[in-house]
């Protein structure tokens, strides 16, 4: 199967622009924090941060297809004391603008650096917000099964009457949980929480994600051969999962020197992706129209 990445320099505000209506399965990002690291890639203040980002969903919401998902990783900032509320300010004016805001995961991340402050604790977990465009999108639960675990040891040893039967629970939902159903089985749907550990060495990145990150929502809303969107590159950890995952990708970044990197590594794994038996211009041949800078 031939993947393509296509890797562009440039603000995400105006090359998305350029991109073809409905015509990504899944966009996975995370943007700059509001105000954190201004020094390394330029912030955008928390009171501006909803403004700056409505014209760049509104153009995700015009690229991706009907079916596709959009996972948004954001956590707020503390600003004077109290968490600001622009990024609960987001998800309202989204939902204006024709989103549907389907899911909330929480990136638990499992190695928060030790602090103290005054009052509160270490911050370890970050929003990862799911948005849509309609209510049925596509979804593969099957690929992101986990081991049933000491759970299944303990609670469904000691089931009660009441979990035997099916439990239409209290309200009238109409969704049953009958748990005796799971007993015997190896593997379970996973939760809403993600543990996973952050990974910034060697990735000449300060702001990276995990690369099971992006990983398990790949796996989780696309096929082989889809399109995987990231319009804040960084580092590239979505576009080389997504290679590696043999999914299609396209990645936008400001930052020259960030580019240059993605450019690089992915190119590597672009490379390993065909038989090495040819001469370098050969092979620069072959990964022509693989590499679509501009
Ligand atoms: C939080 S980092 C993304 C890190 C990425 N998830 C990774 O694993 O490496 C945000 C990135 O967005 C880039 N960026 C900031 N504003 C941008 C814009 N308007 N268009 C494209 N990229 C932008 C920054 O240079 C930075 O590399």
């Amino acid at each position: 199967m031939e993947i393509k990445s296509k890797l562009i320099l440039g603000d995400c505000s105006e090359e998305l622009r350029k991109l073809e209506d409905n015509s990504i399965d899944l966009i996975v990002t995370s943007p700059p924090y509001a105000d954190a690291r201004k020094k390394v890639y330029g912030g955008i203040h928390p009171d501006d941060y909803v403004e700056w980002f409505l014209p760049i969903s509104e153009q995700l919401l015009r690229v991706l297809k009907p079916t596709g998902t959009f996972i948004l990783n954001i956590k707020e900032r503390v600003v004077n004391g109290e968490r600001h509320t622009y990024v609960l300010e987001l998800i309202m004016k989204m939902r204006e603008q024709g989103w549907l805001w389907t899911e909330e995961f929480i990136w638990h991340k499992k190695n928060a650096y030790p602090g103290k402050w005054p009052n509160r604790f270490r911050d370890a977990w970050e929003r990862l917000l799911q948005f849509n465009k309609q209510k049925k999108f596509k979804m593969f639960q099957e690929t992101v099964m986990v081991p049933m675990g000491d759970w299944a040891k303990t609670r469904l040893k000691r089931l009660s009457e009441r979990d035997r039967i099916r439990d239409e629970s209290k309200v009238n939902s109409g969704f049953g949980k009958n748990i005796s159903n799971w007993i015997g089985r190896e593997m379970a749907y996973p939760t809403n929480v993600l543990h996973m550990a952050t990974e910034c060495s060697n990735k000449n990145h300060s702001a990276v994600f995990p690369e099971a990150l992006p990983e398990w929502f790949i796996k989780l809303f696309t096929e082989e051969g889809d399109w995987v969107l990231d319009p804040f590159m960084g580092s590239g950890t979505t576009i080389r999962v997504a290679q590696r995952l043999h999914r299609n990708s396209v990645g936008i970044e400001l930052n020259k020197e960030y580019f240059d990197l993605v450019y690089k590594t992915t190119q590597s794994v672009i490379l390993n992706l065909f038989e090495t038996d040819s001469s370098d211009s050969e092979l620069k041949q072959k990964l022509k129209p693989f590499l679509l800078n501009t």
